[in-house]
């Protein structure tokens, strides 16, 4: 009871009535079925797993509802494989419980929970065809040959693969394999999928595709994503809500749009694209570069805006932006950008080395606590 109740506001609305059954409930869902309504798919209580001296995952309290599209994001080592392993069951934790649709399965073996991961290194079998590998798993549970195959073609038709279910892993692209990989994982209609930086390995343009792509396959199936990335821009793209990770816990919870624009620590401010943190009148604050005014000479400022004076230290052209980087002369360092709607880049580029205003409106700031971190647990 009152787990829920002391949420923070950018702790991000799990729907409501996640809070209303307890731990330890066995039964509120079934190991193959869906939970009752309102249980969340997973849920982890003060979860610890411990290497030597070091906590990879430092007590971590979650609710992902079912059917969300939930990112873990975070830089190289902050926890997030070894979380998703205790979920899956790869891992056991030090301290705290994983809950399934309600029902605890901390001491369950991988076999036993109703979860599929797909990791980045994708291993599909060499010697099978793409059908075999997709069916694979449903052969292992004994399901039987008309039943398999009319399932794993559905699967290969979900993740647009009809018709090569004849080839061989080596005939395929690599955002084709990565497809199959997908169609394996939810074949067996898992009740949550893991996924682990699944597109690492694609080149940009095959990533964006694929983004748009995981996400039409999770709203078609309907379940629970749970996707591990270390690439902002995807988890901001792709997430119902995302938790922001930092040294094996949980800095900020919320949906893309509070965790962009309402920063709860400098260290989420800086991982979320471009921090500029200011110290002004005793206030700590950050402003995103985009709401920046770069003031050409002669140019008033926006009604309103707060101006200071800056030296431009670096401009960096990057086709449809500028970026800018200013030392403002009453202390700190901000990044602008602005779009070249009209300046030519060589324009831009001599911009290096000038004095100019700055403005931005105070509307625009947000200050930043940073004893408020959200999501973190402190019980054991
Ligand atoms: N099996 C292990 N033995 C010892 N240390 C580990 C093991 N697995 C992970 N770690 C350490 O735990 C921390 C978190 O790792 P990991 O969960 O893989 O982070 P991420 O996926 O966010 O990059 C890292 O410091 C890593 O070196
Ligand atoms: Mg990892």
């Amino acid at each position: 009871m009152g787990r829920q109740e002391a949420a923070p506001a950018s702790q991000g609305a799990v729907p409501a009535g996640t809070g209303a059954a307890s731990t330890g409930t066995a039964g509120a869902g079934t190991a193959s079925g869906r939970p009752a309504d309102g249980v969340p798919a997973v849920r982890l209580t003060g979860v610890r797993r411990v290497y030597g001296q070091l906590a990879a995952v430092a007590g971590v309290d979650l609710e992902v509802a079912e059917g969300e599209f939930f990112t873990m994001l975070g830089p190289s080592g902050s926890g997030k494989t070894t979380l998703l392993r205790l979920i899956a069951g790869f891992e056991r934790p030090d301290a705290g419980s994983v809950e399934l649709a309600g029902v605890d399965v901390t001491r369950e073996p991988p076999y036993a929970r109703n979860v599929n991961t797909v990791f980045q290194d994708y291993a599909l079998f060499p010697h099978m065809d793409v059908l075999e590998n997709v069916e694979y798993g449903l052969r292992v549970a004994r399901v039987a040959k008309a039943e398999r195959r009319r399932r794993a073609e559905a699967a290969l038709d979900m993740v647009r693969l009809a018709g090569l279910g004849g080839r061989k892993p080596v005939q395929l692209s690599g955002g084709q394999r990565q497809r199959v990989a997908l169609a394996r994982a939810i074949v067996n209609e898992p009740e949550v999928l893991l996924l682990d930086e699944p597109l690492g390995a694609l080149d940009a343009k095959l990533r964006q595709e694929m983004q748009f792509e995981l996400k039409r396959i999770q709203r078609e199936v309907g379940i629970s994503f749970i996707y591990v990335t270390h690439d902002q821009e995807e988890a901001l793209t792709m997430s119902d809500r995302l938790a922001v990770f930092n040294q094996g816990r949980i800095e900020q919870l919320g949906t893309p749009v509070e965790v962009y624009e309402q920063p709860a620590s400098d260290f989420v401010a800086g991982f979320i694209g471009v921090s500029n943190l200011l110290e002004r009148g005793g206030r700590h604050f950050t402003i995103r570069p985009e709401k920046i005014h770069l003031l050409a000479d002669g140019e008033t400022a926006p009604d309103g805006s707060h101006v200071e004076r800056g030296r431009i230290e670096e401009v960096v052209y990057l086709g449809m932006l500028t970026r800018y980087q200013i030392a403002l002369e009453a202390g700190g360092r901000l990044t602008a950008v602005r779009q070249n709607l009209e300046t030519a880049a060589a324009e831009a580029l001599e911009a290096r080395g000038r004095t100019v205003n700055v403005a931005w409106r105070e509307t625009q700031t947000y200050d930043i606590h940073n004893e408020n971190r959200a999501g973190t647990s402190t019980s054991p």
